[in-house]
């Protein structure tokens, strides 16, 4: 028996606290109009003092278990995407997982930067396809506002905190084209950028956390190329043309590049899901929290096909397609 890994559900959670580009604006020299200008963003949530990465999953994960109908001890996989765990270890998706009141199954943390929940997806998708697993939780959680230099004005602009999550289940596959689930998921890196984005510290061998660093204008011309190239192999692998996709949803980086990767697809700005005005950059979080915006207000139906694409620090890169 083959098995199809589908989407019932999803969830979303952003902390209370939301800054401007104008407060930003009061303590160091930038501006809205430049932060809108060049990115997009006009505002970004930030986790009050002491709400952990964990604090933030826990509400995302609640609401995507609620949306599923699904009851936490039905779960069997719990994967957190994470670049801000709560501590170097344990893992952020066993905290999870304790906090939800589970001692079954099994949790783990993926680290792919921004390209985090794409990376988790896939994780969980081959566990459910080779059957050993079979309802999963994957999470995208950050608190990136502790990792930001918030005196260096080309990195703490552009990011923001939050949550989301997907209940996956495994169901039969009768090879059908139509039916749901994840369909194809396209994972790449390339480690020789390491330094055009990191952290210039721990947690691990450096004992300090250290802040973002960043190589902008580099980040931003290869991950122009490199969703192109991802969004290009999704279509030929499954045969398809620009326009059976129904919804791009992206990693939320730079309004910029989502519009240059829409247009390669020929989609109109009405068919891409866009929330990097209001949640700016949530690393491996943006993703879920966009599908979780974009079916709470009815624009993503079921049956619809959804492009997920993303590229993040390492670099890395990858792209899912799912028909909802
Ligand atoms: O999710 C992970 C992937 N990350 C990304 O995808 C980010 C990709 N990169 C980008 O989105 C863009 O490169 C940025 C938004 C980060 C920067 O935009 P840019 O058009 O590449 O600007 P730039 O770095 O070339 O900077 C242009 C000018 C510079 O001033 P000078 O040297 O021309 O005098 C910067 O110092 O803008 C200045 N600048 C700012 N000015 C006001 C940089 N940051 C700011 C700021 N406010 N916040």
């Amino acid at each position: 028996m083959t098995r199809r890994s589908v989407v019932m559900g999803c969830g979303g959670y952003l902390p209370d606290n939301i800054v401007t580009n104008d407060t930003l604006a009061q303590r160091i020299a930038t501006s809205d109009e430049w932060i809108v200008q060049r990115t997009g963003i006009k505002s970004r949530h930030v986790a009050a003092e002491g709400q952990t990465t964990s604090d933030l999953a826990l509400n995302a994960a609640k609401a995507a278990l609620a949306h599923a109908g699904i009851a936490a001890d039905e779960l069997d996989l719990i994967i957190v995407a994470t670049t801000t765990p709560d501590n170097t270890f344990p893992a952020t998706a066993a905290r999870v997982q304790a906090k939800l009141g589970l001692t079954h199954g099994f949790a783990f943390d993926v680290q792919a930067v921004c390209s985090g929940f794409i990376y988790a997806l896939a994780v969980a998708d081959n566990f459910i396809r080779l059957g050993q697993a079979t309802t999963a939780l994957v999470i995208g959680a950050e608190t990136f506002s502790r990792l930001l230099d918030w005196n260096d004005r080309t990195t703490c602009v552009l990011f923001g905190d939050g949550a989301g999550a997907v209940v996956l289940r495994g169901v039969a596959s009768e090879g059908k084209p139509d039916e749901r689930g994840i369909l194809s998921t396209h994972l790449h890196s390339d480690g020789r950028h390491y330094d055009k984005l990191y952290a210039d510290g721990g947690p691990g061998s450096t004992g300090t956390t250290g802040h973002i660093r960043m190589e902008g204008k580099e980040v931003f011309r290869h991950a122009v190329q490199c969703l192109s190239d991802v969004v290009d192999e999704v279509l030929l692998a499954n045969h398809l043309a620009p326009e059976a996709i129904d919804w791009l949803v992206p990693h939320q980086a730079n309004q910029r590049i989502i519009d240059g990767t829409a247009k390669k697809l020929h989609l109109p700005p009405e068919r891409v899901v866009m929330t990097v005005d209001r949640h700016a950059n949530t690393s491996a979080a943006s993703i879920p929290l966009a599908l979780a915006t974009a079916v709470a207000d009815g624009r993503i139906k079921q049956g619809q096909m959804i492009l997920l694409d993303a590229m993040g620090g390492g670099f890395t890169w990858g792209a899912a397609l799912v028909r909802w």
